[in-house]
């Protein structure tokens, strides 16, 4: 079995998956083709309601320098303390990757369904966004950073008062071995319920 992404079967990819990191990311990032797939299962979802409380915003090419410009300036207004070097990550966050995926989580307020519930349901089109990915032979990372917690950031990206980004995900060709990271032991972590 190969040591991580191993495509051979669902269960072996599940058992493998790997992320790549957004820092050693190089082109080719998702062709169209790729993209629209990876679309494809990312709302194939569970979703209580059918609500699809979600949507993507994408940055490919210049918009991600565009949007490098709104969060240098931005982070110039939190951290006018910075040097050169910070303002040159926060220009630069989207330039790590050829592609930038935004999942947007937007709940429908006062619906039966809990904007919990729906909260939940933009996790695991994350979730099967990287795997999606992954499958294709892809690089993928599932981000936030501190972009995704900044409501001028937000309303740059044309977000509604309700709405939140679930994950930035930036997909690329991994220019770095993917490395493992201690793992939970499963078995610690399960109880069994037993009456009191
Ligand atoms: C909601 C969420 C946000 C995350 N944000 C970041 C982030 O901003 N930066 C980062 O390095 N990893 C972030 N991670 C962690 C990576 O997605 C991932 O867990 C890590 O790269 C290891 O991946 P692996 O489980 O494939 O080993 C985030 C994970 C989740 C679920």
């Amino acid at each position: 079995m190969q040591q991580f992404n191993d495509t051979s079967s669902i269960l072996a990819l599940l058992k493998t998956r790997k992320s790549a990191s957004a820092k050693a990311m190089v082109a080719p990032g998702p062709t169209p083709e790729q993209l629209s797939e990876i679309l494809s299962c990312a709302v194939r979802v569970p979703d209580h309601g059918k609500l699809a409380p979600w949507r993507f915003i994408l940055w490919e090419g210049d918009a991600r320098q565009s949007f490098g410009d709104v969060m240098k300036a931005r982070w110039q207004v939190l951290h006018p303390e910075h040097g050169e070097q910070t303002l040159g990550s926060a220009y630069g966050l989207f330039l790590r990757a050829p592609t930038v995926l935004g999942v947007v989580s937007a709940p429908h307020d006062n619906h039966k369904i809990p904007v919990w519930e729906q909260q939940l349901s933009a996790a695991a089109v994350c979730m099967n966004i990287l795997y999606a990915a992954t499958a294709l032979g892809l690089g993928c990372q599932w981000n936030t950073d501190w972009v995704v917690y900044d409501a001028e950031i937000a309303r740059a990206m044309g977000l509604a008062p309700n709405e939140r980004l679930a994950g930035l995900m930036y997909f690329g060709t991994p220019a770095a071995p993917l490395e493992e990271r201690p793992r939970p032991d499963p078995a610690a972590l399960l109880t069994r319920w037993q009456p009191s």
